[in-house]
């Protein structure tokens, strides 16, 4: 086995054959007020539904769109059901981590061979305008990945949604794919999951931080990324490390009862037009103090953006050997203190901000403090 180091992309066989993320469900208590929330503030348009309406009795699903990034936010209507019971334990979060591939059927059948707990075994689904093959496997939490294979459908999503007319309530914030999605384990889980990315799913160690780099005064996590083959899929994976005081992940372990999705990364080519309008459209980041901006240039080298609209904005940079990036954390989504969001522009860095990690947690720690969980 090749030696990890920083950034090293091992030439492992790429088993799953992933072509990226096909789409991020999210089970929430009220999808079609949710859906407000994404496209009048996030800037997704509501492009098919599924629900009575369609034909489907117990739940209801918006399928949102923005750039290449999908989101279903998916209702129960009955008390008795699985969307119900994830809700009741987690919140509002995400369930399923969907992942497109040319062949669904192998996909689920080296993953389980692999060790992978099956939750849907490989199926075909099919409408007037194609059909779609899809298996599902368990991963951290009540979380999973379903495999999509989507070549022989031409359809708005999948068959038994329904394509809506162009959304006039979208107010689009240029968007344009998932760079990553990061997940909180329990404490010492980290490890096994690390495990389970790089034997079952054939993924590769992308980089990753200790507790010495990104500990505060209170709290600490670790975290490593890990990549796929093609570098299109990466999910960090966090868990809890010993502070002072309780940890971020900590309490997000306890809110959200357990492993799940922390946060969701989203891309754009233009983050300070991006960020200006999901502000103007109340979408609520974390903020870093002045402090931080008058020593940036100084941390960061030259930069193309105006320190002045960085700051106004909030917006955090980090450089690394390849160059640099900009990123911006929103405040969780829900009322607990779960889920989040990331907004981040790469201009040549492949990294995750680590030299932002202090001054965000430092933010973090004075909402935590704020809600009384520190
Ligand atoms: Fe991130």
């Amino acid at each position: 086995m090749t030696t990890l180091t920083h950034h090293e992309q091992q030439t492992t066989q790429d088993v799953l054959q992933l072509n990226g993320t096909d789409y991020i469900e999210f089970y929430v208590g009220n999808a079609r007020q949710a859906s407000y929330f994404y496209r009048m503030a996030m800037g997704f348009s509501l492009v098919a539904y599924a629900g009575p309406e369609t034909g489907r009795r117990e739940r209801a699903s918006y399928v949102l769109q923005q750039g290449k990034i999908r989101f279903v936010l998916t209702t129960p209507l009955k008390p008795d059901n699985e969307v119900a019971e994830h809700i009741h334990l987690h919140g509002d979060g995400v369930r399923d981590v969907a992942l497109w591939v040319d062949d669904a059927r192998l996909a689920w059948k080296e993953a389980t061979r692999r060790g992978a707990r099956s939750v849907q075994e490989p199926c075909e689904i099919a409408d007037e305008h194609g059909s779609v093959k899809m298996a599902a496997i368990a991963i951290y939490g009540d979380t999973i990945h379903t495999f999509v294979e989507r070549k022989n459908y031409h359809g708005a999503f999948l068959p038994g949604y329904k394509a809506k007319a162009e959304d006039t309530l979208a107010r689009p914030t240029g968007l344009l794919h998932v760079d990553h999605v990061v997940g909180n384990v329990g404490w010492n889980e980290m490890n096994r999951w690390v495990d389970f990315y790089a034997s079952v799913m054939g993924f590769s160690l992308y980089q990753h931080f200790d507790d010495k780099d990104i500990s505060t005064e209170y709290s600490a996590l670790m975290s490593k990324v890990m990549a796929n083959g093609n570098g299109r899929v990466k999910f960090p994976l966090n868990e809890p490390a010993e502070g002072r005081r309780k940890s971020q992940i900590e309490e997000y372990l306890e809110f959200h009862h357990g492993p799940g999705v922390q946060h969701i990364a989203l891309a754009s080519d233009d983050i300070l037009h991006t960020v200006s309008r999901l502000q103007k459209q109340g979408i609520e980041f974390l903020r870093v103090p002045h402090s931080y901006y008058a020593a940036l240039q100084a941390r960061t080298g030259r930069i193309d953006e105006p320190v002045e609209e960085l700051e106004k904005l909030g917006i955090l940079v980090d450089r690394d050997d390849e160059g640099y990036m900009l990123q911006i954390f929103t405040r969780p989504v829900e009322d607990r203190p779960t889920l989040f969001f990331e907004i981040i522009q790469r201009k040549g860095s492949r990294s995750f901000g680590k030299g932002n990690f202090k001054a965000l947690f430092e933010a973090i720690e004075r909402e935590q403090g704020e809600r009384g969980n520190l």
